[in-house]
């Protein structure tokens, strides 16, 4: 009987020393499996931030690539920082003129593009925008003041308060046209917000209501502006020195 209970003893204590391998074994596993996944996960985050980080240097290489920004034929007349504390000016007094009057802005495509979204951005009043495309005829320097309309309203506007926001305004036979015609058709009344005034050259009396720069007849890209469709990109105003480079 005794020889018996001796046995049973002997076998619980291999069996609880065998589960106890078991599961020390178990856990010796676990932890290694996890650390390679952890080790795995790492390397390969590591990897990706690498490749981003080689290539992004070869993707903005001046070397490789010549700057639009720094081009040496583009001379900065107007920086960053000087339009857009003065379109904040502009927004502010636009807020005042024109509160409770839900005033139509209307952009001169392409151009007063830029100018529009910054100016919008300014003027804390309900109002809502269009577009119009207009064409001049004459040479490349000089517009006729015979003008078309390539893309016109969506909108009537009789009786609306109508804000024409142009790049420049250079002979001023454009911007005449242009206001005579949105007058002729009903509306309110017809202000004018320029960003730039080359008042030497004008032809054609033009009130701006809004300016943001008179500045000196010379030929200026940048900030909407363009020579041939190019440097509508850049961020600030420049006189480009010579136009054939
Ligand atoms: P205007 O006032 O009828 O002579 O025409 C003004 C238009 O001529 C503007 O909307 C511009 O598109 C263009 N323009 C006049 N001066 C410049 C300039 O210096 N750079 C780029 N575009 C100009
Ligand atoms: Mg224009």
């Amino acid at each position: 009987m005794s020889h018996h209970k001796a046995d049973s003893q002997q076998y619980l204590v291999s069996a609880f020393l065998q589960s106890l391998c078991v599961l020390c074994v178990l856990c010796v596993s676990v932890v290694s499996f996890s650390h390679d996944v952890i080790h795995h996960r790492d390397t390969k985050y590591t990897e990706i931030h690498r490749v981003n980080f080689e290539e992004t240097p070869l993707a903005t290489s001046s070397a490789q690539i010549p700057s639009e920004f720094s081009n040496p034929n583009l001379e900065v007349l107007l920086s960053q920082e000087k339009l857009q504390s003065r379109i904040r000016e502009l927004g502010a007094e636009i807020t005042r003129d024109y509160a409770g009057q839900n005033p139509l802005l209307i952009g001169v495509l392409k151009g007063a593009c830029f100018f529009l979204s910054d100016l919008l951005r300014a003027i804390d009043t309900r109002l809502s925008i269009e577009f119009m495309a207009i064409s001049s005829y004459g040479s490349s320097t000089r517009t006729s003041g015979e003008v078309r309309i390539m893309k016109d309203l969506d909108v009537p506007i009789e009786g609306r308060h109508i804000l024409v926001v142009e790049d420049i305004v250079d002979t001023g036979l454009t911007l005449s046209y242009l206001l005579a015609n949105l007058q002729s058709r009903g509306a309110a009344s017809v202000k004018l917000a320029a960003l730039l005034d080359k008042y030497e050259r004008r032809e054609k009396d033009v009130k701006i209501d809004y300016l943001g720069f008179p500045i000196p007849d010379a030929f200026v890209v940048g900030y909407g502006l363009d020579y041939a469709e190019r440097y509508r990109n850049l961020p600030f105003i420049a006189v480009l020195k010579n136009p054939e480079a």
